[in-house]
């Protein structure tokens, strides 16, 4: 009974899915969570208000000025009565209401009423779940801070195969006992600062250097991090990546701006990441105007750039300070010597050029090196896994 006592408001708008929503207010039930199922006219087109009331052993919402009791406005009473809100499954219509603050109906209203975490499992054709608009709602409802359960691939009821088929049920659970779970909130009270992603050293108004960082490991760090209960920071360089629910993001574009911001939060932190691949040099000179080619070569001078993570190694006090090595060759040695030169904690080494491993992968191979000489081997994971092992490190190392 791990969700017992938790009162679970379950948004089901309309589509095929509602099928899928009726097992899992049985799965809900059954784990001890309290649950008040809400319902789009349209979910009622495809299962019926009494399957929910039967499932969930209370009233099913449907409509605004349907007022089941004088004492109190339903809406509002909802809203404050939940611990958490699920929306599953989540439409196109009811995504894009939420992410654009439209209050039409019951449910919408309810939504933009509630102070809860919000839980949203999209569910649609694959056409739809890829359209710009859904794209943007769904992005803009990440920025609020909504968890998203993605939906699975595979043969959709609509005859299309592709992305769109709601999360399962099971999986939508496990995810709320995750989030419940006391023993993986772990990180309440610890202040984490993470950089992600390239730097961008510019040479005119069109041009500039950089590198192949994606920011998918310092993102997937910040993601686990806030999981995991902690209030994270996150400075990330110029990376195509939405920003995850309840991380503070501020974003740079070059080194020195990156400097900056990292200095100036460091202070705060308890555990700092630096999984940036920070340019290490800079053009001496950047034109105003665009430089023009000629015949001949040219030669741009560079300058190097200040080195962060040494910056901070240098005046760190109580913080537990992480660095990266992404190298080629000779990978724990190299590793080892930034980890005792610019006085880190522990060092977070990869090769490159394995398979699995490095820059713009949603996988990687690592062996983070601790300062006491201690390695720590992780073969190919999900860099979410690997994110997580990188932070079971850094509050062990932190509780010392
Ligand atoms: N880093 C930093 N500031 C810089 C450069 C790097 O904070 N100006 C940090 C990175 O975020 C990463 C680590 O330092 O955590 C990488 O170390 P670095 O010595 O810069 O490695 P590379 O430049 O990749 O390699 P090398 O020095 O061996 O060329």
């Amino acid at each position: 009974m791990s969700l017992k006592g938790k009162k679970i408001m379950l948004c089901v708008s309309g589509g095929i899915a509602v099928f899928k929503a009726a097992a899992l207010t049985s799965k809900l039930f059954q784990e001890g969570a309290e649950v008040k199922v809400l319902m789009t006219h349209s979910a009622s087109q495809f299962v019926t208000p009494l399957t929910f009331q039967t499932l969930s052993r209370n009233d099913v919402y449907q409509d605004t000025f349907e007022e089941k009791d004088p004492a109190s406005v339903a809406h509002i009473d909802l809203a404050d009565w939940a611990d958490i809100v699920l929306i599953a499954p989540a439409t196109a219509n009811m995504i894009g209401k939420l992410a654009n603050g439209i209050a039409d109906d019951m449910m919408s209203t309810t939504l933009l009423a509630t102070q809860a975490p919000i839980f949203v499992a999209p569910a649609m054709n694959v056409h739809m779940y890829e359209h710009p608009a859904v794209l943007r709602n769904m992005s803009i409802l990440k920025e609020f801070g909504c968890h998203f359960l993605e939906p699975g691939e595979g043969l959709l009821a609509c005859g299309y195969v592709g992305k769109g088929r709601m999360a399962e049920p099971e999986d939508i659970l496990s995810t709320l006992q995750t989030y419940f779970n006391e023993d993986t909130r772990d990180l309440i009270g610890k202040k984490v600062l993470v950089t992600a992603g390239p730097t961008r050293e510019p040479v005119d108004p069109v041009r500039y250097f950089t590198n192949y960082s994606s920011g998918k490991m310092g993102f997937a760090l910040a993601e686990q991090a806030a999981m995991r209960g902690a209030e994270v920071t996150l400075i990330a360089g110029p990376v195509h990546l939405d920003t995850p629910p309840r991380v503070n993001r501020i974003d740079v574009l070059t080194a020195e701006e990156m400097y900056e911001a990292a200095m100036s939060e460091a202070d705060r932190a308890d555990i700092i990441i630096k999984a940036a691949a920070v340019a290490d040099y800079r053009p001496v000179v950047v034109s105003k105007e665009k430089v023009k080619k000629s015949n001949d070569s040219i030669v741009i001078e560079m300058e190097r750039t200040k080195d962060i993570l040494a910056s901070i190694g240098k005046k760190k006090e109580h913080q537990i300070l992480i660095g990266f090595a992404a190298e080629s060759e000779k990978v724990e040695e190299y590793a080892m010597k930034k980890l005792e030169k610019k006085n880190l904690d522990l060092v977070c080494a990869n090769n490159i050029t394995s398979e699995g491993a490095g820059f713009d992968k949603d996988t990687n191979i690592m062996t983070l090196i601790r300062k006491d000489g201690e390695h720590i081997h992780l073969p190919l994971q999900s860099k979410h896994d690997v994110a997580n092992k990188i932070l079971d490190e850094a509050k062990r190392l932190d509780l010392r």
